[in-house]
């Protein structure tokens, strides 16, 4: 048998095993679903493999494939589309081309891909940023931040802060004549964590704290301390990203040492001085009755891992970590959180907390939503799932910015 019919009897018998995985009632356009969900599980199956075998790393497999949907700037008849750097980061900017009374608002776009794969250039961002800056006729700023492994936290945050820091500059705005009271930084999955990163250092410095105006995180990642809290554990083997998955791509924007996603699947990946960030991300003060279900509170196992990573104790890795007087200064926020997403109670816990210390929080929770189907909007992958929360992010951006 040939190498090739060997691979594609194979691909058959993974495909056939994962598209069987059963898909929750309440998802719409099953089949679509199903297929996406079995390739994208094959495709971390593959990763896996060719990692294992020293072929190729895990991340670049994805990214080898990720890169293939990297869109040209393309400007149409509404929006001049232009590849440019500020302050040395590559940033994609969408301007407006109709003209305007009075000044415009302005997005920061923050992608997702677990820190590891993806840009601002990926077929769904362009279209999402290229919506958004025709709706609002806003000014639109799409990031490319340096990724891990090859740069590793806090290198990403260091990118966007300059970026942010850039566009702020009076000279900036008033070029692209921007409204600097209504600017907002927005983003998904780990985006949304950089996100809420971003807006909390930037909330705390008296240079630029009164210069963000909103926040938008969609499905966000916010804490790395407890991996077992109810979402991951309902969802452990969820569509679209599993908990093992989750975990592996978390671990690697931190270190390529096995041990820490080794650890982090048992939830013994904190260390014993860590006990006192806990009371930040106890679920079962923060979730809502209704997504504690039957689900009973463990304290983790603390001082377990060998090794030291500080980042695991910062609350630039973990938005949640900061108390509620440093929670307070942050300004008017969208979150949309999906049902079936490891990451949905850590944007539970986001809501709770900061309406707890007053924050204005507008919260979209989608009963039939699953991570990542903001990535699927354009054919032949495309789902009705992922424009929904783009039309639901857009028009929240809408009335709010
Ligand atoms: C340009 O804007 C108009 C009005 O909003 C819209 O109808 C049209 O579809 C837009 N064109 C593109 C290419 O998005
Ligand atoms: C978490 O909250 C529960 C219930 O309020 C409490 O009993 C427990 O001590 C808390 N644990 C931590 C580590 O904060
Ligand atoms: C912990 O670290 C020590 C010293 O580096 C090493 O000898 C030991 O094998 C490690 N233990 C585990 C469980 O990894
Ligand atoms: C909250 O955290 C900030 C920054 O770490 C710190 O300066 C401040 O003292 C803390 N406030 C309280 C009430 O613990």
């Amino acid at each position: 048998m040939g190498c090739r019919t060997l691979f594609f009897a194979l691909s058959c018998i993974l495909f056939a095993y994962y598209i069987s995985a059963p898909i929750p009632e309440n998802v719409e356009e099953t089949w679509k679903v199903g297929t996406i969900n079995a390739l994208v599980k094959m495709l971390s199956f593959t990763a896996t493999l060719f990692e294992n075998i020293g072929l190729m790393k895990y991340e670049e497999v994805l990214s080898t494939l990720v890169k293939l949907d990297f869109t040209k700037p393309i400007s149409d008849e509404n929006i001049t589309v232009t590849d440019t750097t500020f302050s040395g980061i590559p940033v994609r900017l969408y301007l407006p081309k109709r003209k305007s009374e009075r000044q415009r608002p302005a997005v920061i776009y923050l992608h997702g891909g677990a820190f590891i794969i993806g840009s601002c250039k990926n077929s769904a961002y362009d279209l999402l940023n290229r919506e958004t800056a025709n709706k609002l006729d806003a000014v639109v700023v799409g990031v490319d931040f340096r990724l891990s492994p090859q740069y590793y936290f806090p290198a990403a945050i260091e990118d966007i802060l300059s970026v942010v820091k850039f566009f702020l500059q009076d000279k900036i705005i008033e070029r692209y004549r921007v409204d600097p009271m209504r600017i907002c930084i927005a983003g998904d999955s780990s985006g949304g964590s950089l996100t809420a990163t971003v807006t909390q250092l930037l909330k705390s410095d008296p240079v630029f704290k009164n210069k963000i105006k909103a926040q938008a995180l969609i499905y966000p990642s916010l804490q790395v301390i407890d991996s077992l809290v109810p979402s991951q554990q309902e969802n452990e083997h969820g569509l679209l990203l599993t908990r093992d998955m989750a975990i592996k791509m978390a671990c690697l924007y931190l270190t390529s040492n096995e041990a820490l996603p080794q650890a982090m699947r048992k939830n013994q990946h904190m260390p014993q001085e860590s006990r006192h960030l806990f009371k930040f991300v106890n679920w079962s003060n923060f979730l809502p009755d209704k997504y504690k279900k039957n689900y009973i509170y463990m304290e983790p196992l603390l001082g377990k891992l060998n090794l030291s990573y500080p980042a695991l104790l910062d609350s630039r890795l973990s938005p949640l970590l900061v108390n509620d007087s440093q929670l307070q200064k942050c300004p008017l926020t969208y979150i949309l959180t999906c049902q079936y997403d490891i990451l949905r109670d850590d944007g539970l816990m986001y809501v709770t907390r900061l309406q707890n210390v007053g924050v204005d929080v507008v919260h979209d929770h989608l009963e039939d939503g699953f991570h990542g189907a903001l990535s699927f909007m354009s054919s032949p992958f495309y789902l009705q799932l992922g424009i929904r929360i783009k039309d639901k992010y857009i028009s929240w951006l809408e009335e709010n910015l």
